[in-house]
């Protein structure tokens, strides 16, 4: 072997050549934005309309077709999506939502403004849903709901889910944030339950300038949504909402129309785009997975998508602590980072009890208290996680270069440095 072969073949770390050498720029770019999405949003600007406009009603329009659902109500954020669904589900002070612990905190807090009580249940090792066994065990008489959020663009469990929600009587807000385009037992990610919330944040899937829209088939939930300042609407409707309109509820939360002028671009690449991002990953997530690191490729009959690509390493199997091989990977060039959601059952608006006083639910000893220590399964699923970048773009190349470096830190894991030795 000649010094050059040598130096390729050991680990950067330990003074060897690096593997991954080509720009991220490139592969990694989103949103993707053309001169498509300039023109629509410029054509928007140009008719005056900037408040109600013809342009977030066609969004909706789209969305209905694209989901098969009955209504679709465009918000100036996903966030006041959810909570336009907590207000639908009539949350009264007291009741009970199970909810995931690692997630995103607007699929949960917007529960405690309603005097609502968030109920945290364990995440499944597969699919990184809420365990339906641990759904299960945290139902009490007080339960309303339950929120799943389709975490990282992976389908939660939603048969055992649903069959729970109607045995129990339980409503069920699909966050679909993560997850545009993604799909279950052949039904579509969003259009399963009582009610769906996507966000369309600017780094999502399908990303506007802000935006979420609430999806639902029940009119009254329908109605309960537009109460939280979609004014104009309300005047078409006959039941006593309709009155409404004059006050609103105190809040206006609906979307700009140049937030809906991109996201109508942006919903008709979704899946042309969602294809690349899809192979690419599926491609290295294969190859994670022949060296054991768990990928969470789509099971059967699931359409999984990728708004963050998120890989579990075992570090039983190597030996090498995470925090090292993370380490020994950033020198070979890679771009890997630990899960950016904290676990929101170990915040303090949890832990210190902080959350009773905006429930303002009477504290007479009875309130749940919540413990860092709860969930174990999820915390230590969440340690065990790598971020990786979700190559949404053509990657030429970077992918084989990520493979060769996974495969050389893995198969020189006994000899490389540990921060604690
Ligand atoms: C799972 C999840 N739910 C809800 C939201 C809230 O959406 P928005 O940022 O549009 O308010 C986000 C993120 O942005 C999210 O990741």
């Amino acid at each position: 072997m000649d010094a050059t072969t040598s130096l390729v073949d050991q680990p950067a770390i330990l003074g060897g050549t690096a593997a991954i050498t080509l720009s991220h720029d490139d592969a990694c770019r989103w949103p993707i934005i053309t001169s498509e999405d300039e023109e629509a949003v410029l054509r928007t600007l140009r008719t005056g309309s900037l408040g109600v406009s013809e342009e977030t009603a066609a969004l909706e329009a789209d969305f209905r077709e694209w989901t098969g659902r009955k209504y679709a109500v465009a918000h100036c954020n996903g966030t006041s999506a959810i909570f336009g669904a907590m207000h639908a589900f009539e949350l009264e002070a007291g009741d009970e939502v199970i909810v995931p612990s690692a997630t995103w905190w607007s699929s949960v807090m917007p529960i405690l403004h309603f005097g609502g009580v968030p109920v945290f249940a364990e995440l499944e090792g597969d699919c990184l849903g809420l365990d339906p066994e641990d759904i299960e065990r945290k139902i009490t008489d007080r339960t309303k709901a339950i929120v799943v959020v389709h975490l990282f663009g992976m389908p939660s469990k939603m048969d055992e889910i649903i069959e729970l929600a109607e045995r129990y009587d339980l409503k069920i807000l699909e966050d679909a944030s993560h997850a545009h385009g993604a799909t279950y037992k052949g039904r579509m990610i969003g259009s399963m339950t009582e009610a769906a919330v996507f966000s369309m944040q600017g780094n999502k899937l399908l990303p506007s300038a802000e935006g979420g829209v609430f999806l639902t088939d029940d009119e009254t939930m329908y109605e309960a949504v537009l109460r939280l300042g979609h004014y104009e609407r309300l005047l078409d409707l006959t039941s006593m909402n309709k009155y409404l309109a004059a006050t609103g509820l105190g809040y206006k939360f609906r979307m700009s129309p140049l937030s809906a002028a991109l996201g109508r671009v942006q919903l008709r690449h979704l899946d042309e785009r969602n294809a690349i991002r899809n192979a690419n990953c599926i491609e290295l997530g294969q190859h994670l997975e022949s060296l054991g690191i768990q990928a969470f490729l789509a099971p059967e009959g699931v359409e999984r998508t990728y708004f963050e690509y998120l890989v579990r390493y075992d570090e039983a199997a190597t030996g090498l602590p995470i925090d090292d091989f993370t380490r020994a990977m950033q020198a070979e060039g890679a771009q890997l980072s630990a899960p950016r959601y904290p676990l929101l059952h170990q915040m303090p608006v949890f832990t210190h009890g902080i959350w009773k006083s905006i429930t303002r639910l009477p504290d007479d000893g009875d309130l749940r208290e919540y413990d860092e220590n709860d969930l174990p399964g999820t915390t230590e699923g969440n340690g065990s996680l790598i971020k990786l970048p979700a190559f949404p773009n053509e990657d030429h190349g970077l992918i084989a270069q990520y493979k060769t470096a996974f495969s050389k830190v893995i198969a020189h894991a006994d000899a490389l440095p540990r921060a604690d030795a």
